[in-house]
């Protein structure tokens, strides 16, 4: 019989596949275990001797070392098996003979010799194609004993998602009455995934904030993702609203959280089978990203949001586009607490779904 109930589980749509109560569980382990780390205490027998796999299609900086450090701490194993390294994973119909190997394969074998297994996968390895990222990650975890972990895909970043309420928790001391502001902001590149702002939105109405969602007309999210958020929201006695006003959202926030995402309009589009039906139009992208420059995290909208307000987002930031440096470097910017909160997180993921008993 299983006595831990997180013991096992995959954390890939973790904001719906997690009970509020679960949350709340991560969280508290979170800061129960940067309180020890803080302190120096030994927590090196949580994870002793077990070994995670972590595999990057895309590039990382925290996500990578917070769960390298993090394992580390726990007394436990990180192997990195680069893609590009291995016989690459591919789902059936996308495989080339002797460079790629079938997930199936892949997962059942790594499943023999450790005890989870992370990935990150979103843009040009899922041919930003929406939910492919996700699918590939579900296949895995179809395979595998194992706990699977998303470091991140392109309907989600649950690992963030959970950093970011520690966060919150740290600053306020609740969720009740927080007002959070995920916001659209502008950037150079319009190659950038969902997965931030979804999270960013169901993670909040989950914990019961007062969730505000800012965009131009153009930068919806799935409506699946906004359904959930209404319904959180009703549950929790939070509320959620949706608004292409920047400056109204922003107005007596607590937390502001502006950060750039693609417009779903103009990526490639596929039928139930898989097949392209419209190409993606990055030109067309760029044009409605032009005419909203001004959407920008400057000193000017942080008057807007309450003196005690907060500036969060996940990194890296494009300065001079998402947020002026004024802001991000300024006092009421939490960007580093929010990074470092990324190790605490995956340690309490790993300490729970991999087995550890605190
Ligand atoms: N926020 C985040 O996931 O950072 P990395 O891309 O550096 O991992």
């Amino acid at each position: 019989m299983k006595t831990n109930k997180f013991l096992g589980r995959d954390w890939i749509d973790a904001e719906l596949d997690y009970s509020r109560e679960e949350w709340e569980t991560f969280i508290d382990v979170g800061l129960e275990l940067k309180r020890r780390w803080a302190m120096g205490e030994d927590h090196s027998h949580l994870l002793k001797g077990k070994t995670l796999f972590t595999m990057f299609f895309n590039q990382s900086l925290r996500t990578r070392s917070t769960f390298a450090a993090g394992i580390q701490q726990l007394g436990g194993f990180l192997v990195d098996l680069e893609p590009s390294k291995t016989y690459t994973p591919a789902r059936k119909g996308y495989e080339i003979p002797y460079k790629t190997e079938r997930i199936c394969d892949v997962a059942q074998m790594l499943d023999r010799v450790g005890e989870a297994m992370a990935i990150r996968m979103y843009g040009e390895p899922a041919q930003w194609i929406y939910g492919f990222a996700n699918a590939t990650i579900k296949e895995f975890a179809y395979y595998m004993e194992n706990p699977v972990i998303n470091m991140e895909c392109d309907m989600y970043h649950p690992t963030q998602a959970l950093a970011d309420m520690i966060t919150v928790k740290e600053k306020f001391g609740r969720f009740k009455k927080v007002k959070f502001v995920m916001s659209w902001a502008y950037s150079g590149s319009t190659h950038k995934p969902f997965a931030v702002p979804q999270s960013l939105v169901l993670a909040p109405t989950k914990m019961g904030m007062d969730v505000v969602f800012a965009r131009p007309k153009g930068f919806e999210l799935d409506p699946a993702v906004i359904e959930h958020c209404k319904k959180f929201a009703k549950e929790t006695g939070g509320s959620f609203e949706e608004t292409d006003d920047m400056d109204a959202a922003f107005e007596n926030a607590d937390v502001v959280y502006p950060k750039c995402w693609g417009a779903m309009d103009y990526f490639a589009q596929v039928d139930k089978k898989g097949k392209i039906v419209k190409k993606e139009n990055l030109d067309g992208m760029k044009k409605l990203f032009d005419k909203n420059k001004d959407w920008i995290c400057d000193a000017k909208k942080m008057k807007l949001i309450k003196p005690s307000g907060i500036y969060m987002h996940c990194l890296p930031a494009d300065r001079d586009m998402e947020v002026t440096d004024e802001v991000i470097d300024g006092p009421q910017s939490v960007v580093f607490d929010e990074a470092e909160n990324r190790l605490h997180a995956h340690k309490a993921i790993m300490a729970l779904v991999m087995g550890g008993r605190l």
